[in-house]
């Protein structure tokens, strides 16, 4: 498949929202990555429902929500009524991790669970099957702008080999660090979702880095 691109609205400036937006509504984007902070899971409050809502409002892309919440099962049907289309939780703080995403698909929505850095791939063996998409962290999450973290490769081939042989169709999404540089290794490495923040939102032209991301092989050769 072809793969996504899905800019972190995270980095965008809060105080003019509805223009950036539209600057993706109008680019090679194809959703926006929404991320939803709760300051125990991560070290850092990013916004809530109001927000999505507002959002939601002005987008003409998917909403790709990325829960780093605890608790997300208490949260998942008011982010799916803000208008979310995919919804990702974290493997770490699930121990009912079955449950909640059959809940999400119940909902309606594309089921994604995350793995932290540290979180092994293997250990999704049992409800990979049941996935839509995995999101890999590619930076410890709380933050825009990190480093990229280079084990992500390795965990990019272990997710491979996993879904080669539980689901093959498995969206693996790589979020933190992603930019027009590494875009094409990962590419190669089996990703098939970027999630880009600062790399699309602190370039001088957003399009033009929006549309090196969508197509990194041309990026890379020049
Ligand atoms: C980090 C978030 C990311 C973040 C990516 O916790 O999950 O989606 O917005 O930002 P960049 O691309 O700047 O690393
Ligand atoms: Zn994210």
């Amino acid at each position: 498949m072809n793969h996504l691109v899905a800019p972190s609205i995270l980095a965008a400036d809060f105080a003019n929202l509805q223009r950036d937006i539209e600057l993706i509504n109008n680019s090679d984007a194809d959703w926006f990555h929404v991320d939803i902070m709760d300051g125990v899971f991560v070290p850092n409050i990013s916004f809530g429902f109001p927000v999505v809502n507002a959002v939601k409002k002005h987008a003409k892309k998917p909403l790709d929500v990325h829960l780093m919440i605890v608790e997300p099962d208490r949260y998942l049907k008011e982010f799916r009524d803000a208008g979310a289309s995919g919804m990702t939780v974290h493997y770490e703080v699930c121990p009912n991790l079955h449950r909640t995403v059959q809940h999400i698909k119940e909902l309606g929505c594309r089921a994604g669970v995350a793995l932290n850095p540290h979180t092994p791939v293997a250990l999704l063996e049992d409800i990979i099957a049941d996935l839509d998409m995995v999101l890999i962290m590619s930076v410890n999450p709380g933050f825009g702008g990190q480093r990229f973290i280079e084990n992500t490769y390795k965990k990019l081939k272990d997710i491979k080999e996993l879904s080669s042989k539980y689901k093959p169709n498995l969206l693996v999404e790589v979020d933190g660090g992603v930019d027009e540089r590494n875009a094409d290794d990962l590419i190669i490495a089996g990703a098939n979702v970027l999630v880009a923040g600062n790399s699309v939102f602190s370039a001088a032209d957003p399009l033009t880095a929006i549309a090196n991301l969508k197509n990194p092989a041309a990026v890379s050769r020049s």
